[in-house]
This record gives structure tokens, C-alpha cells and sequence, in this order.
């Protein structure tokens, strides 16, 4: 038993939104987990014009204000991304607004963006950002307020994009309303070219440019995002987002409550998005799948479907950062299983396999 495991039951007497902010409370005051640890070579990978030590990362919401993204890489991330931000600081949507549904082993939530805004997220990115050596994704939203969004993704760009080793625009939390609809094709199209050039502007080398999509969307709508996608301003799509779906057998306690759910349910919508969106780009752009996973089959798995990295949040409520490491022994597994030399040789293998 992991020390995860033997404090759970205390964790989980706490509310979940503080049993979060202990958790962030905590690493705050782990500076050295901020050393990664040696990952095998076979898991090691170049993708959005980066290194990464290993394909698995934190996704976007538990370090909404970039407090401790460092300490990802001593948990043994090879990657973070920190955010939703927002130009303005807001307090989101009333309490409670997050949901652990240990049954279904699933979360859902409201938290409708709430985060210090992109000032306080550059002042503490200018502190940390020498200092650490893990890939670092920063995921755009905009304040609920807005009604020009573009002008909200062109703050965060500008401000946020010199810090960033990629940038997110997040257009698919089902918290903000109206954000979603923001994934049509015309909309899209305005919002990832002024994002795009915003970032032109203020970075040196402007790093890539992702977009993160929902898991609910329709087979017309993901050929549009492939064929915006492949006009040449994204360096990559991240697939998937929280669902609006409520999947027969959820938890009853807290299957009626409003906001995205993650975790287990969510995986198999969510990897056949990116199979899907592997298929319409032929292959052609860098994916990173998350949505569900908590073991290395499930990372393989997505990886096989087209995902070049993958990310995770909810499997960290259940089984505690532990995981991770799991994960990454359970993908060599994998690898050896199968007679391939690297994770790389994984990507997309399904589609070949079985055409
Ligand atoms: C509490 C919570 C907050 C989240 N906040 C954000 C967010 O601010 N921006 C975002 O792009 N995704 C956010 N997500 C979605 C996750 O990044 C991820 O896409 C989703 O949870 C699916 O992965 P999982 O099943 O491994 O959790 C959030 C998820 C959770 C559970």
C-alpha cells in the first residue's frame, strides 16, 4: 500500500475542492519534487518542437494559476499544462462545484474558470519558469464577461506565450456559456488566427499553438476542426475536454449534477474522438489524448488510436500521484509485448494494423 492509498480515507472526508487545494498546498511545499527523475529512454520523445522524458502529462485544471507545475516532473510528468487562465481574475461559480463520484471512479465539475487571471500567472511564471525543467503548456480561457472571446485568447497569448513551450486554446469547458459554440468553423477560424498572430507578435520563436476540443461534438463539426486544423496555423489538437454526457450506470448520488464529467466514463468517447481526429488529419498533426486514463493500457491505448502524448487529472483523485510511475512501467510493459523499440513506433498503430 502506497502512502496515497493509507491517507485516502482522511483526504476524502474533506470536501473535494479542499482536498484539492491540500493537495496543491502540499507540493507548494516540495520544492524538490521539482528534479525529475530519469525516465527510460523508450518513453522519451520529440514532438512540438520539444524533448519530452515521457509522453504523460498533467492536464489542464488542477494547476489552474501555475503554483506548482515544477513539482510535476518529481511526480514523474513529462509534462504540464497550467490554466484555464483568464485576462480578469475570477471566483467561478458558486460552491459546491465538484463532484467525486468514487463508484463510477469519475469527477464532475463546475468550477467555471476560476483563477487569478493571466497578471498573476506571469509573475509567478517570470519566478519559476528558469527553474523548471518540465515542458510547459499554459491553456487560454476567457472570462465569463467577455464578448469579444478573440480579444481575451489574444491577452492571454500575448502576455502568457513568451513563458509557454505551447499554448491551449481551451474553447471546449461546458462551465462558460458560450464558449463551446466557439468551436464552429468560422468563429474558430477568426479566433485561431488572431490568437495566433498575437502570439507572433509578442514571442521571439512562437511556440505551437493547440486547440482543446470536446468530447461531444459531431462528425461534421470534427471535419471542420481537422480541415481548420490542417490550414496551418495549429501545432496540435488536444482531445479531449470534460463531457456533457450523463453514460446509463453513473453514481446516482451525483449523476444529476450540472458541469463536465472526467474520468473512467469518459474514456472510450473520448479515445474514439481521437481516433477519429487522427483519421480526418491523416496522421498529420500531434494529438494529445486525454480523457479517462489510469493505467498504462489505457495510455497505450489512446496512443495506439493517435495520440502522440496523453494527459490525466481524475485518476489522480483515486489512486494518488503514485499512479504515474505505474503508468509509465505498465506502457514499457506494453511496448515490450508488442516487440517495439519506442513509444513513438505506438502512435496511431491501430490504424495501421487495422485499416
Ligand atoms: C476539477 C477539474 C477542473 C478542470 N479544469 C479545466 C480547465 O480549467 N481547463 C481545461 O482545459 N480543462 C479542465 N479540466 C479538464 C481536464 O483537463 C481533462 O480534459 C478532463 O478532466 C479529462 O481528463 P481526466 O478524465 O483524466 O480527468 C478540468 C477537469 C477537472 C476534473
Amino acid at each position: 500500500m502506497d502512502f496515497y492509498s493509507a491517507i485516502r480515507p482522511l483526504f476524502w472526508r474533506l470536501d473535494p475542492e479542499r482536498a484539492h487545494r491540500f493537495a496543491v498546498w502540499s507540493l507548494e511545499r516540495a520544492p524538490w519534487l521539482a528534479a525529475p527523475a530519469p525516465d527510460d529512454p523508450r518513453l522519451q520523445l520529440e514532438v512540438l518542437g520539444r524533448r519530452f522524458a515521457n509522453p504523460v502529462g498533467l492536464a489542464a485544471g488542477f494547476d489552474k494559476d501555475a503554483r506548482v507545475w515544477r513539482q510535476a516532473a518529481g511526480l514523474g510528468f513529462g509534462f504540464a499544462e497550467v490554466g484555464s487562465v483568464t485576462p480578469q481574475p475570477q471566483s467561478g461559480n458558486p460552491a459546491p462545484r465538484l463532484f467525486r463520484l468514487a463508484r463510477s471512479r469519475a469527477v464532475i465539475n463546475r468550477m467555471g474558470f476560476n483563477n487569478q487571471g493571466v497578471e498573476a500567472m506571469a509573475a509567478r511564471l517570470a519566478a519559476t519558469r528558469a527553474s523548471g525543467r518540465l515542458v510547459l503548456g499554459i491553456n487560454l480561457g476567457k472570462n465569463k464577461a467577455t464578448e469579444d472571446a478573440a480579444a481575451d485568447y489574444e491577452i492571454g497569448a500575448r502576455r502568457l506565450g513568451p513563458f509557454a513551450d505551447y499554448v491551449v486554446i481551451n474553447v471546449s469547458s461546458p462551465n462558460t456559456p458560450g464558449l463551446r459554440a466557439l468551436q464552429g468553423r468560422e468563429p474558430l477560424l477568426e479566433l485561431i488566427r488572431r490568437t495566433h498572430a498575437a502570439l507572433a507578435e509578442a514571442c521571439a520563436e512562437p511556440p505551437p499553438l493547440l486547440l482543446k476540443i470536446a468530447p461531444d461534438l459531431a462528425e461534421p463539426d470534427l471535419a471542420d476542426i481537422a480541415e481548420v486544423a490542417l490550414r496551418g496555423y495549429l501545432g496540435g489538437l488536444i482531445a479531449t475536454n470534460t463531457t456533457i454526457e450523463r453514460p446509463a450506470g453513473l453514481d446516482p448520488a451525483f449523476a444529476g449534477e450540472a458541469g463536465g464529467l472526467s474520468g473512467r466514463p469518459l474514456f472510450d468517447p473520448s479515445t474514439a474522438i481521437v481516433r477519429k481526429l487522427y483519421q480526418l488529419t491523416r496522421g498529420r498533426l500531434p494529438i494529445i489524448g486525454v480523457g479517462g486514463i489510469a493505467s498504462g493500457e489505457d495510455t497505450y491505448a489512446k496512443i495506439r488510436a493517435g495520440a502522440i502524448l496523453v494527459q490525466l487529472y481524475s485518476a489522480l483523485v483515486f489512486d494518488g500521484p503514485s499512479l504515474i510511475r505505474r503508468i509509465k512501467a505498465g506502457l514499457l510493459q506494453c511496448l515490450e509485448r508488442d516487440r517495439l523499440g519506442s513509444i513513438v513506433e505506438a502512435v496511431g498503430l491501430d490504424h495501421r494494423e487495422r485499416p
